[in-house]
């Protein structure tokens, strides 16, 4: 395969580079601290074209390859990955589920000002007892003629504070199974819709997580996706991709981590020299190098599968597995690298550990990866 980018990818990469550089690093510890969400930097970034990457400029978006929303992915990612995750999570789960699957009076009354980021979408799958297991959905969308009554809790969701429009999957016809499932365009303030308390997380600090929760909430027939029932299969064709962006930001993670350590190595010393000339030091950067540029290539492929319509649930599932465990490894062997200095704030490594785990659970965790790709590679 061939990876070389082309001369836009170049340009876009080194946008979103200096973007990271100038907006994102300063202020990173401190959002992570007071788990600020990252407004200012979100609106910024709808600026750049960044939120509605892959999005048809006619819908005000920036009409590039899922390769460069990758690359911005990735940049972003090494410093800020509360901020790279508003980007997949807008990019990938919410503009790509509405322009792919919406009628065209959804995309208009939602997918312009989505896509330039004049607001911000979220994707709410997951529920209590519904995670993994994501076809056993216990919030409902009863059939009331020209509405859906929406009930039910969802949790974990990505934007869940900030965003103004929710795709929400939900149970219509429990005796179909997944197949009595619908995607249904909610929106911030409709009655009886709440948002939950944020969550208090272990890593992407930044990020706002929150419950939803749908209490006889009357949503418009017009604003189910696609046919009735396909909503499961709207959020599985949605993830497929989703996965790529989340693969990119644990790609993201681990390069940052690893270009950290590398120039820590180098700088301090230790038993009159500086640490990289100690073996044990140096094969730990030669293990995290290779296994980066490996992640790399898995997510230029899955990238590269996507645009050029062949299919991508395989690739992004191995690229997503296999990325996000490099990105914990990278980052936790990058703390024991700095040493002590690795373990507090200041030196940035303790955070990309932090958020390097979510890489391994949202999105599908790791096992349900290898279920994806198992079955895929039996079939
Ligand atoms: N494309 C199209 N259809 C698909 C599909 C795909 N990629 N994957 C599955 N389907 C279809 C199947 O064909 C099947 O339909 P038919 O019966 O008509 O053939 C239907 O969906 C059910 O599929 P399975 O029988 O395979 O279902 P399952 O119960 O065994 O579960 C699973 C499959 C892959 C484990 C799925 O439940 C899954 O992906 N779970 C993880 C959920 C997840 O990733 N959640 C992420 C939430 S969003 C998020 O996390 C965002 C964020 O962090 C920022
Ligand atoms: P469970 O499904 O209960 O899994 C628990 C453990 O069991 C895991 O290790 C899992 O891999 C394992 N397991 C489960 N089933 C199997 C099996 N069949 N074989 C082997 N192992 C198995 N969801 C959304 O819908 N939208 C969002 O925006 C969103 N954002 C998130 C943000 C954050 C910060 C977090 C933490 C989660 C987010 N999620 C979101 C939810 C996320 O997708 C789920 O947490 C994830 O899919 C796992 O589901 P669960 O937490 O219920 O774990």
């Amino acid at each position: 395969m061939d990876f070389t980018l082309t001369e836009e990818q170049q340009m876009i990469q080194q946008a979103a580079r200096d973007f990271t550089q100038n907006e994102l690093l300063p202020g990173v510890i401190e959002r992570d601290e007071h788990q600020s969400f990252p407004a200012e930097q979100v609106k910024k970034m709808g600026e750049l074209g960044f939120l509605g990457m892959m999005v048809d400029p006619k819908y005000g978006g920036s009409g590039l390859d899922t390769l460069s929303y990758a690359l911005v992915m990735e940049e972003l990612s090494k410093v800020d990955a509360s901020c790279s995750v508003v980007v997949s999570v807008n990019n990938s789960l919410v503009c790509w589920g509405l322009e792919t699957f919406g009628t065209e009076a959804q995309k208009e009354k939602y997918l312009t000002r989505l896509a330039t980021g004049e607001i911000i979408g979220a994707f709410c799958l997951s529920e209590p007892e519904a995670g993994s297991d994501a076809t056993s959905q216990k919030t409902t969308a009863l059939d009331h003629g020209d509405h859906y009554v929406l009930n039910g809790t969802k949790n974990w969701i990505t934007n869940g504070g900030t965003a103004e429009v929710y795709l929400v999957i939900a149970q219509t016809d429990i005796e179909k199974g997944h197949k009595g499932i619908n995607a249904l365009i909610v929106e911030k303030g409709m009655d009886g819709f709440e948002i939950g308390p944020k969550e208090n997380k272990l890593g992407i600090r930044g990020s706002d997580t929150h419950s939803l929760i749908f209490n006889d909430v009357k949503v418009p027939k017009e604003n189910r996706i696609g046919e009735d029932g396909f909503g499961f299969k709207f959020a599985m064709k949605t993830l497929a991709g989703g996965r790529i962006g989340i693969a990119a930001q644990a790609l993201g993670i681990a390069a940052g981590a690893y270009e950290l350590a590398l120039k820590y190595s180098k700088e301090r010393k230790a038993f009159g020299t500086e640490i990289v000339n100690h073996q044990a030091i140096a094969f730990k950067l030669a293990d995290m190098h290779t296994k980066i540029v490996a992640a790399r290539m898995l997510v230029y492929k899955a990238a590269m599968d996507k645009d050029k319509h062949e299919n991508y649930d395989l690739s992004g599932a191995m690229a997503k597995l296999y990325a996000s465990e490099v990105a914990m490894e990278t980052a936790v062997e990058a703390v024991q690298i700095h040493g002590g200095n690795g373990f507090v704030k200041d030196y940035h490594v303790e955070r990309l550990m932090r958020d390097a785990k979510i890489t391994q659970i949202y999105e599908g965790t790791s096992e349900i990866q290898k279920i994806v790709i198992s079955r895929s590679i039996s079939r």
